[in-house]
């Protein structure tokens, strides 16, 4: 389809804020994701690429040609947004059909087009529908296949699953990512949603602030995520800083507040470390030992499993347990000593620096 490259793409707002300079490539047939917090310039950037927003500086490039000039709607791109925007007063065959018409396409022809989109996303029943007649999710789908019409070189799509409830979120994820598999079709997609990001993406890039913080398979960024921010966002939060009191053997004894951590790496007494802990290597015990104890806050049911948050002193940490037996206890006793347990070659070192020398 098309391989899109964003070289230090960047817009100035008149406030003074800023997104960018954002250095991005989007490979031919990929899936790339823009995760990031509200406010952290992912719209700012899709609809850079869109033309919508001009860049004050930067490139912009499909398949090595700069489309700044190329005005958005020459850049044979499909878009869906949160709302569907859909046309309400036109039924949905008249809204997938919109800009073949509009392109002076024979009739038979966009018949044809539109019973070929309805099969892909499963809407065919719905097609003689007003857009008032249909569910979110189907009004999504409806979105997808009017983007889809033209047969776009690359599709945008910004949150578009986020006004969803979870079970259909998860299953339209699913079938996003088959229809854009199935097409081979380039795709920015843009949302706040980690666990989304992860179900959907060959590539996400984390943005901050308007800047690109880490770029990477879906399993690099959660394997090793290049900051405290990406930790936290990614991971639950589970991130921890303290001092290595003691290193011997490839184990580190890090002391944080009263805690004391042993985690796998090198480095010597008096050095900084900050580091992350998955919750779904945390484990619970209900016998105190003299490693980390917390108090339970509170244990919520999840698919499969039940997350517990546990104070360590006033710092919030997060477990994952499919132990459905020791989550019940815990969930009548709120508030009672626990023990935390990790493999301490779990622990994953995001940042160290050494201390002074002593
Ligand atoms: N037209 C605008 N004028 C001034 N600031 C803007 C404008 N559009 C967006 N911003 C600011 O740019 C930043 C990024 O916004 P946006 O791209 O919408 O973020 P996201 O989509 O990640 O929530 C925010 O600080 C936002 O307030
Ligand atoms: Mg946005």
């Amino acid at each position: 389809m098309v391989r899109v490259e964003l070289r230090s793409l960047k817009r100035v707002f008149s406030d003074g804020t800023f997104v960018g300079p954002i250095e991005l490539a989007i490979d031919d047939g990929d899936l790339l994701t823009l995760l990031g917090p509200s406010g952290a310039g992912k719209t700012t950037t899709l609809r850079m690429v869109a033309g919508f927003i001009h860049p004050d500086s930067g490139d912009l490039l499909f398949d090595g040609k700069s489309v700044l000039g190329v005005p958005p709607r020459e850049r044979s791109i499909g878009m869906v947004f949160q709302s569907s925007a859909l046309f309400p007063n036109m039924n949905v065959f008249q809204n997938i059909s919109f800009s073949l018409d509009m392109a002076g396409w024979p009739f038979e022809d966009v018949v044809a087009r539109v019973e070929e989109l309805a099969d892909l996303l499963n809407i065919r029943r719905l097609l003689n529908r007003r857009v008032d007649e249909i569910s979110g999710g189907e009004a999504q789908r409806v979105a997808l296949a009017r983007a889809l019409a033209r047969n776009p070189q690359l599709l945008l799509l910004d949150e578009p699953l986020s006004a969803l409830d979870p079970q259909l979120r998860e299953r339209l994820q699913a079938e996003i990512r088959r229809i854009q598999r199935r097409l081979n079709i380039t795709t920015l997609y843009v949302t706040h949603s980690q666990e989304e990001a992860f179900a959907i993406s060959d590539t996400i890039a984390v943005l901050r602030d308007g800047v690109v913080v880490q770029v990477g398979t879906p399993d690099e960024i959660y394997d090793h995520p290049s900051d405290e921010f990406v930790a936290q966002f990614i991971g639950d939060g589970n991130v921890f800083e303290g001092t290595v009191v003691e290193a011997s053997g490839g184990i580190l004894t890090v002391q944080s507040d009263d805690h004391h951590f042993k985690i796998a790496g090198s480095g010597a007494r008096g050095d900084h470390i900050v580091f992350a802990i998955k919750p779904e290597d945390l484990r619970l015990g209900l016998e105190i030992s003299d490693s980390l104890n917390g108090t339970v806050q509170n244990v919520i049911p999840r698919v499969g499993m039940y997350r517990v948050t546990v104070s360590l002193d006033g710092l919030s940490v997060v477990a994952l347990t499919s132990d459905a037996e020791m989550a019940r206890t815990l969930r009548g006793e709120i508030g009672r000593r626990i023990a935390l347990t990790f493999d301490p070659h779990d622990a994953i070192i995001i940042r160290s620096s050494q201390g002074r020398p002593e």
